[in-house]
């Protein structure tokens, strides 16, 4: 508990991993990206030929058995890059039908079981910023800073729909919008662990702002508290 940890809550291209990652490096501390691990399962699950669909996540008896995967997730992080059972899926994984998929099973409570330990054991000297759904509810609900990061979808949709085409990706703008709303509310209303600001979180609406405003407006509040 002495190690101090940074939680980034926040809804689905709200800016949480660009936040996350720049708080992370300039702190000098750990990184958690706890959805790469929803994903990770996503991913795993489909090379395994797993369904994820909802309908079959509902059976206990195939719950159970993604529970197992997640537990047995044979994944490695290096500076940059993600494998899995040795297959660099760095690409992959954020693409969108693994971030549907992970939407999917992070709603079996198994699934959310079986990854607590590795979370909690991303917690290292000096300190950690971990970003997700859950860090301040349900993973470290100690933590000294808890940041509960919004945008209006419209926003989100729109930064999601710059990012593909950047990267030469098509996208088409409505139907972002319409997968992010659907996942928003998939996260919002699950049983297990939903998505909600812990009722200690200090809410941060970036629709109007850029990274380094609210990077600053988290450095501020970190270097004030200690
Ligand atoms: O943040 P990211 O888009 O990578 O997360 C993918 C999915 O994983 C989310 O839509 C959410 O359903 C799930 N997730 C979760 N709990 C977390 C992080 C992600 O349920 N802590």
């Amino acid at each position: 508990e002495r190690i101090p940890v940074i939680c980034i809550d926040g809804p689905t291209a709200s800016g949480k991993g660009t936040l996350a990652a720049e708080l992370a490096s300039r702190l000098g501390y750990h990184l958690l990206d706890s959805g790469a691990l929803y994903r990770l399962v996503g991913l795993a699950a489909e090379r395994e030929g797993l369904s994820t669909t909802e309908a079959d996540l509902r059976e206990p008896a195939h719950a159970e058995r993604l529970g197992r995967l997640a537990a047995g997730l044979d994944v490695r992080f290096t500076p940059g890059k993600t494998w899995l059972e040795g297959e660099d899926v760095t690409e992959a994984l954020r693409a969108e039908p693994a971030g549907m998929a992970a939407s999917r099973v992070s709603a079996v409570p198994q699934v959310r079981a079986a990854l607590v330990d590795l979370q909690l054991q991303m917690r290292h000297l000096p300190g950690l910023v971990a970003d997700g759904r859950d860090m301040g509810t349900v993973i470290f609900p100690g933590a000294p800073l808890k940041i509960y990061l919004t945008a209006s979808a419209e926003q989100r949709a729109q930064r999601r729909h710059k990012q593909l085409i950047s990267k030469g990706i098509p996208a088409i703008l409505d139907d972002l919008l319409a997968d992010l709303k659907a996942r928003d509310a998939r996260d919002m209303n699950r049983a297990h662990a939903p998505l909600k600001p812990a009722e200690d979180a200090v809410l941060l609406d970036n629709s109007e702002l850029d990274i380094e405003q609210s990077v600053q407006f988290v450095l501020n509040r970190w270097h004030g508290q200690q």
